[in-house]
């Protein structure tokens, strides 16, 4: 016999004067291998089709669906009913701006920081499209690849405490990037210029190191180990130039 299901639904319409937080409350018969996605999308098609929420891939690959789930930052597409209670909590994750309901706009946020971080290659080489690709060692690679698979989701920014406190604090997964950047032989950043992006508060010194991003991540990045690499890089920076201009 199947499960029944309650879901009680974050709703809120921001650009509607008349609208007030709450939450609505919907009940569905579990079906075999029903991921939070195909729920909404039922009580979206059957029971409410003003319920707002986002999906593009449902393959755990374009990170729009990411919500919190009875509490914890998670994909929709990628999490089962079955490994959850049968009453389950579905909000919008916080840190982002709310565009309705379970939707929000991570996509700004996203655009703003990785032009804050500069987040390219920086190098005085002149492109040549016609040239070969530039050959790399297979193992450097895979490790700036590993780094690569972030599909920016939120779900770090969302379950990170010093985020939620802090709107000027930058967040696992810019710190993240600014390590892949790091990695790779082909941007000529001087470990100075990185300690001018990242070796603030607002960068690797406000992380209070509770490890909540990596716990969260549907990716499972190695983000404690990237968030110590560069803490200590970025404090040997400090003290090296500390003794320069002493
Ligand atoms: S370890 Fe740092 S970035 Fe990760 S959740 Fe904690 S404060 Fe946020
Ligand atoms: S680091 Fe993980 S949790 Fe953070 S945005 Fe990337 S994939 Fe999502
Ligand atoms: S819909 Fe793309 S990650 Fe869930």
């Amino acid at each position: 016999m199947s499960r029944g299901l309650r879901f009680n639904v974050f709703r809120y319409n921001p650009e509607d004067g008349d609208s007030v937080p709450h939450s609505d409350t919907f009940f569905l018969d579990e079906t075999q291998s029903m991921s939070l996605f195909i729920a909404l999308t039922r009580i979206r098609e059957d029971q409410d089709s003003s319920l707002q929420f986002d999906f593009c891939c449902r393959a755990g690959i374009c990170g729009a669906c990411a919500m919190m789930i009875n509490g914890r930052p998670g994909l929709a597409c990628h999490t089962l009913t079955k490994d959850l209670p049968n009453e389950i909590t579905l909000l919008p994750l916080p840190t982002f701006k709310l565009i309705g309901d379970l939707s929000v706009d991570s996509g700004t946020w996203f655009r703003s920081t990785h032009e804050k971080l500069e987040s390219w290659i920086h190098t005085d080489k002149i492109f040549n499209p016609q040239a070969e690709e530039e050959r790399m060692d297979n193992a450097l690679a895979e490790d700036i690849y590993e780094l690569e698979r972030c599909i920016e989701c939120g779900c770090c920014t969302a379950g990170c405490g010093t985020v939620n406190m802090r709107e000027d604090f930058m967040g696992a997964v810019a710190l993240n990037r600014i390590a892949r950047f790091m990695l790779d032989p082909r941007d000529e950043r001087s470990e100075r210029e990185y300690f001018e992006v990242v070796g603030t508060d607002e960068g690797i010194f406000g992380c209070m190191g509770l490890t909540g991003c990596e716990d969260v991540c549907p990716k499972h990045l190695p983000l404690q180990k990237q968030l110590g690499v560069l803490r200590r890089k970025m404090a040997w920076s400090a003290v090296k130039h500390w003794f320069r201009f002493r």
